[in-house]
């Protein structure tokens, strides 16, 4: 196994693709850690296809009074590999924000993973994470590399908000199943950039390579969840009076990741060890996963009017009817306001729309006060625990923020963390302080309610 020596790396983090929508948001995030007290973040360089684009996002980011801080702008391009080697070798992690990751995501991981540099991205795309695990993760373990997707407001929120809410399940209550429901509110328009858009067109374009995918590979061990599996299917829409939500069952990439979690989990029941951790760290890490109790997993969209559901059931109906022709897929691609009823542009948010909106994912955990009940064959979960993650706006603000804290932790403790492999954040970050430090920038974990079901 390569022992990398991280120390020779002139850069902590680079940030690839700092010149798009999201990315300037991220080098804004970025800005509030670089030498700050106590921020192990002391060197910083974003990287790009144009270096122009590159030092506009800079000075977007520093902000309209401020001078922009000298910071190295790197030349990269997804489809030359040299540019990305020279980058990669460079960097302690690079932060890979280039989508859609169908696209442009593979060689980045490669060069990563070929330098032994770490690599996190804000992808939400399930068959490009599956798909780089598939390829690169014994790799990646050799060469030292930590490639961890889906650190954005895919899938954290979710990975960590399920993490909390079943430990609030003291022995000898377990959870069954956790719904979560997901709540955007802003008094201006609710709105997200191409990017995001195009990946899902190319997403549900191409769901019949993830199925296959799958079948190719061998079956990952299931979580032992007491009580029955949830019936499949059952209704698309929903009535939560208790959230006062109408809710949709949403096909999200972060149902997708929680379950690959649970799987890395079930093979390692106390985490993944990290490279040179401390006795504490050992300990700290069992004691946490010991407390952690898997629950089958669904996530919903909330609104609070039926009608709020429109246009996501809209776009749905388009992307479903539409994406799988390429007329169809230049249809959807010319005209994201159209087909999506206003919720993308090609020119994303304004920053008033971004800093009006948040997000609210409530947890609602169904199970049983003793899990000894879950084997009394029909017996109904009996008890219920709600919790709740909030945050401000998804896309551009808790991503970057979510972001941003698993760089830190990274650079701050990479001891405690597995020498390198391809894994979700959930079963990496877990154990570590990503609750909390995301608790201290703007994005809570509360308790709200446990009350007994009588049917
Ligand atoms: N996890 C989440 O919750 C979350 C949140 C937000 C976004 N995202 C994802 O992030 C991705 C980007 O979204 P966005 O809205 O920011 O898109 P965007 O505005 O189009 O930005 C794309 C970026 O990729 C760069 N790029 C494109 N092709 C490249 C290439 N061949 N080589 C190097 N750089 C290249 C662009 O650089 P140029 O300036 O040179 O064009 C630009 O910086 C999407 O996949 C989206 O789904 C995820």
């Amino acid at each position: 196994m390569a022992e990398i020596n991280r120390s020779t790396k002139a850069y902590d983090v680079v940030i690839l693709g700092a010149s798009g929508f999201t990315g300037k948001y991220v080098v804004r995030e970025a800005l509030k850690f670089l030498n700050a007290p106590n921020s192990p973040l002391k060197s910083l360089a974003l990287a790009g296809r144009s270096p122009s684009r590159l030092s506009e996002a800079l000075k977007w980011a520093a902000g309209p009074n401020s001078q922009p801080p000298k910071i190295p702008l790197l030349t990269a391009d997804t489809s030359d590999p040299d540019s990305l080697a020279r980058v990669a070798a460079q960097a302690k992690i690079i932060l890979d924000c280039v989508g859609p990751f169908r696209l442009y995501g593979q060689p980045v991981v490669a060069a990563c993973v070929e330098a032994g540099c770490d690599y996190l991205d804000i992808c939400g795309e399930p068959d490009f994470m599956e798909r780089m695990e598939a390829s690169y993760h014994e790799k990646a373990v050799e060469n030292g590399s930590l490639v961890i997707s889906a650190c954005g407001f895919d899938s954290v929120p979710a990975e960590i908000g399920l993490l909390f809410h079943s430990r609030q399940w003291a022995w000898p209550s377990a959870p069954n199943r956790v719904e979560a429901y997901l709540s955007l509110e802003s008094d201006k328009r609710i709105v997200g950039n191409f990017g995001t858009y195009e990946s899902a067109v190319l997403g549900v374009a191409n769901a019949d390579k993830l199925a296959e995918l799958r079948r190719s590979r061998p079956r990952r061990p299931r979580p032992a969840i007491p009580g029955p599996a949830p019936p499949k299917g059952g209704p698309i829409i929903e009535q939560q009076k208790q959230l006062g939500l109408w809710a949709l069952r949403l096909p999200s990439a972060d149902s997708v990741v929680v379950r690959r979690t649970l799987a890395t989990l079930t093979e390692n029941p106390h985490g993944l060890p990290g490279v040179n951790e401390s006795v504490e760290t050992v300990k700290k890490r069992e004691d946490f996963w010991s407390t952690v109790k898997p629950a089958h997993f669904g996530v919903k969209l909330g609104s609070k009017s039926l009608l709020g559901l429109f246009p996501v059931i809209m776009l749905g109906m388009f992307l479903g009817l539409l994406s799988k022709t390429r007329v169809g897929r230049w249809l959807l691609l010319q005209f994201p306001a159209v087909f999506s009823l206003g919720w993308f542009r090609k020119n994303g948010p304004s920053e008033e729309e971004v800093a009006s909106a948040t997000f609210k994912m409530w947890f609602v955990g169904q199970g049983y006060s003793d899990i000894s009940l879950a084997s009394e064959g029909s017996k109904k979960p009996d008890t219920e625990v709600v919790t709740r993650v909030m945050g401000p706006e998804i896309g551009y603000l808790t991503t970057p923020i979510v972001l941003l804290q698993c760089a830190l932790i990274l650079l701050n403790d990479r001891a405690a963390l597995p020498i390198g492999g391809v894994y979700t954040p959930g079963i990496v970050f877990g154990p570590t302080d990503l609750e909390k430090r995301l608790q201290d920038n703007g994005i809570s974990f509360d308790f709200i309610s446990k009350k007994s079901l009588s049917y």
